[in-house]
């Protein structure tokens, strides 16, 4: 007989739905429906059954049934679904906190881009390691981030830059799918800048990715989305284009980086492509909420990039009052977001961008498993939802967890029906 999970007495089990809900947009981000003094059963991996502790359906203590059952208490805790963190550069070499003093004594981060650092600076680094090593150290950032209540994540290449070490990066992003307890998508972002041999010859790096890059990685399922980094300084409006068409030729949707240093067009190139989803969005105006309304494509806030290197916020909360859907992420890289913790990302989310605790948490689960196509699976509790939850330390309510900025509420993590 499989083992079961039963957490008992939980005092609130938040972010329930009868499973059909894919995102959340607008109003519909404040609701995050409940049950207090509620059970959870977990089957084989999966969420099996919800509700109140009087309908709680505990086995008699001498059966089978019974002994097969793990039974968690969980007075006074509350129960979330894991959070999904739907954009990070989790494989990287190096930490480049020589950066992180340059910005303190003035240098802004466009200008140590512009210099050679910034993710030319972790190219380098990751070009002379080798897959083992890059592979272990991302393995235990992973298991890091599960234990902070991260359920699914998606990752990018884009710190390798030449063919073989943007494939040696998806690789070692294979290497973890396979290990992994949770949900990985890969995403391949080989136009995240231009290495310093293409500065002046910007369509010889162009034609690398289109030519040679995306047909490998296509031709060995290396990727689940394509990435561009479309933005000042970085890749054009047309250069973006270009890629992306190619890529949805290799069957690869798009998830893009835009308008983080401007309002440069990130938005609208990546709504005509479909794109999945358009992440950064510091500078998002009118023209920008517009196109988003009309279209599939869901707005991704990084606050934690903000909050890291001083640039304005996505102005989240304009554009969930204008109908829009909102998902938030970690952005986790060495450079613009060391940080991996969503429990930030959602206190973040309050003080900064002025979204109530519940439409945080809709930002960081539902809206997450969204733009990594995972809604049918992940992102809230549902029967039939591989079981993927958080038990809250003891809380007074569900705002105390953004309230208590910086300090971790999430005390036990089950993923896939185990506990991690
Ligand atoms: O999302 N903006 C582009 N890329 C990353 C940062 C990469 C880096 O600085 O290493 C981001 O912030
Ligand atoms: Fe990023």
């Amino acid at each position: 007989m499989s083992t079961q999970i039963l957490i008992k007495n939980i005092k609130v089990l938040a972010g329930i739905d009868d499973g059909a809900v894919l995102k959340k947009s607008g109003r519909e981000m404040s609701k995050l429906a409940l049950i207090e003094n509620a059970f959870l059963l977990i089957k084989d991996g999966l969420i099996k059954d919800f509700g109140s502790m009087n309908e709680c359906p505990i086995p008699d203590a001498l059966s089978t049934e019974y002994y097969a059952l793990n039974i968690i208490d969980a007075s006074g805790k509350f129960v979330l679904p894991s959070f999904v963190d739907s954009h990070t550069h989790l494989v990287f070499a190096a930490t480049r906190e020589e950066e992180f003093v340059m910005r303190i004594k003035g240098k802004s981060y466009e200008e140590i881009a512009e210099a050679g650092g910034g993710i030319l600076n972790s190219a380098k680094k990751l070009q002379s390691m080798s897959e083992d090593e890059l592979f272990e150290n991302a393995l235990q950032r992973l298991h890091e981030i599960i234990r902070f209540g991260t359920g699914a994540i998606e990752i990018k290449s884009g710190y390798g830059l030449t063919v073989k070490d943007e494939l040696k990066i998806l690789r070692v992003i294979q290497r973890l799918k396979k290990v992994s307890p949770i949900t990985i998508k890969a995403t391949f972002l080989g136009a995240h800048a231009f290495p310093i041999e293409f500065k002046q010859n910007r369509k010889g790096y162009i034609d690398l990715i289109v030519d040679e890059m995306l047909p490998q990685i296509a031709a060995e399922n290396l990727a689940d989305y394509c990435d561009v980094f479309c933005d000042q300084g970085f890749f054009t409006v047309d250069e973006t284009d270009y890629i992306l068409t190619h890529a949805t030729k290799h069957g690869l949707k798009a998830k893009i980086h835009g308008n983080e240093l401007g309002y440069t067009g990130g938005v609208q190139v990546a709504v005509k492509h479909h794109a999945l989803s358009v992440d950064h969005l510091e500078f998002t105006g009118e023209a920008e909420i517009e196109c988003l309304k009309n279209s599939h494509t869901m707005p991704v806030g990084l606050p934690n990039c903000s909050f890291f290197i001083g640039i304005p916020y996505m102005p989240a909360r304009a554009m969930i009052d204008a109908g829009l859907p909102v998902c938030l992420a970690t952005d986790y890289n060495p450079g613009s977001s060391p940080n991996p913790r969503m429990s930030f990302i959602i206190s973040l989310a309050c003080t900064q961008m002025k979204l109530t605790p519940e439409e945080a948490i809709n930002a960081t689960t539902i809206n997450g498993a969204f733009a990594l196509e995972l809604s049918k699976t992940h992102g809230s509790i549902a029967k039939g939802k591989i079981a993927n939850v958080f038990i809250t330390k003891p809380i007074p309510s569900l705002a105390f967890i953004p309230y208590s900025f910086g300090v971790d509420m999430v005390d036990e993590v089950i993923v896939g029906g185990k506990v991690f």
